[in-house]
């Protein structure tokens, strides 16, 4: 069971790092966006190739700008060739239910060598298809599943489930953390990895009774050691 960051953030992504509570990083164009990332793809491939190193051979997912076939095939080939650890985020079909993305995705895992993480999935049976077509990674956006009123546990352990009954290989990833909690559900239900951004993992660790309690260990070791 892993944390990944949800964010392009250096800082945050190297102090998570010496934590040694995180195992990857995930980022989307509206994310990078919001984070101020400067126009341009050599920018995106400065942030990219500097986050990667640090991650070492931990997963960085990157996602296309496009969807057109030709363009995505190529920002994969190119993404993927800015370091070893890069795997490529493409959304389970166009923005129409353009159906094409599901072909490249099977393309790019078993002809060109690129990892894929198969991303804007909210449901099981999306995940499970892109399994089928060899994702490595398949994100199912638990938030935005709960948004729309349905129980994106219940999704995340029928998903788990399909997966290890089919003996398909694929890692779920759970994203769109929009509370503390989730991160423990979606792992208790059967998410490979979850995703978050930093703050969450800020919450996870401090608590109004330990910071009461640690005061009071300081006051009274004070009274010893003086
Ligand atoms: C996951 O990989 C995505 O980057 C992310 O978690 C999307 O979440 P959102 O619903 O906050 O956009």
């Amino acid at each position: 069971m892993s944390i990944f960051l949800d964010t392009g953030k250096y800082d945050e992504i190297k102090k998570f790092l010496s934590y040694g509570v995180i195992d990857g990083v995930t980022t989307n164009p509206s994310i990078l966006v919001s984070e101020g990332l400067k126009p341009g793809i050599k920018n995106l491939e400065i942030q990219s190739k500097k986050v990667a190193k640090l991650l070492k051979k931990l997963p960085l997912s990157i996602e296309v700008t496009s969807n057109n076939y030709k363009e995505m095939l190529n920002q994969s080939i190119k993404f993927s060739n800015w370091s070893k650890n890069i795997n490529v985020k493409i959304t389970i079909h166009g923005p129409n239910g353009e159906l094409e993305n599901l072909k490249l995705i099977h393309e790019l895992e078993n002809k060109k060598n690129v990892r894929v993480n198969v991303t804007a999935m909210m449901s099981a049976q999306q995940c499970f298809l892109a399994a089928k077509a060899g994702a490595t990674f398949v994100s199912i956006f638990g938030g935005r599943v709960n948004n729309m009123g349905y129980d994106s546990n219940k999704e995340i352990s029928i998903l788990r489930n399909l997966l290890d009954k089919f003996n398909l290989n694929s890692k779920i990833i759970v994203g769109s953390t929009r509370e503390i909690i989730n991160i423990t559900q979606w792992l208790n239900s059967g998410a490979h990895i979850v995703t978050c951004h930093p703050k969450f993992l800020e919450g996870m660790l401090v608590h109004p009774y330990t910071k009461e309690t640690v005061q009071m260990f300081l006051k009274d070791g004070n009274k010893i050691i003086k």
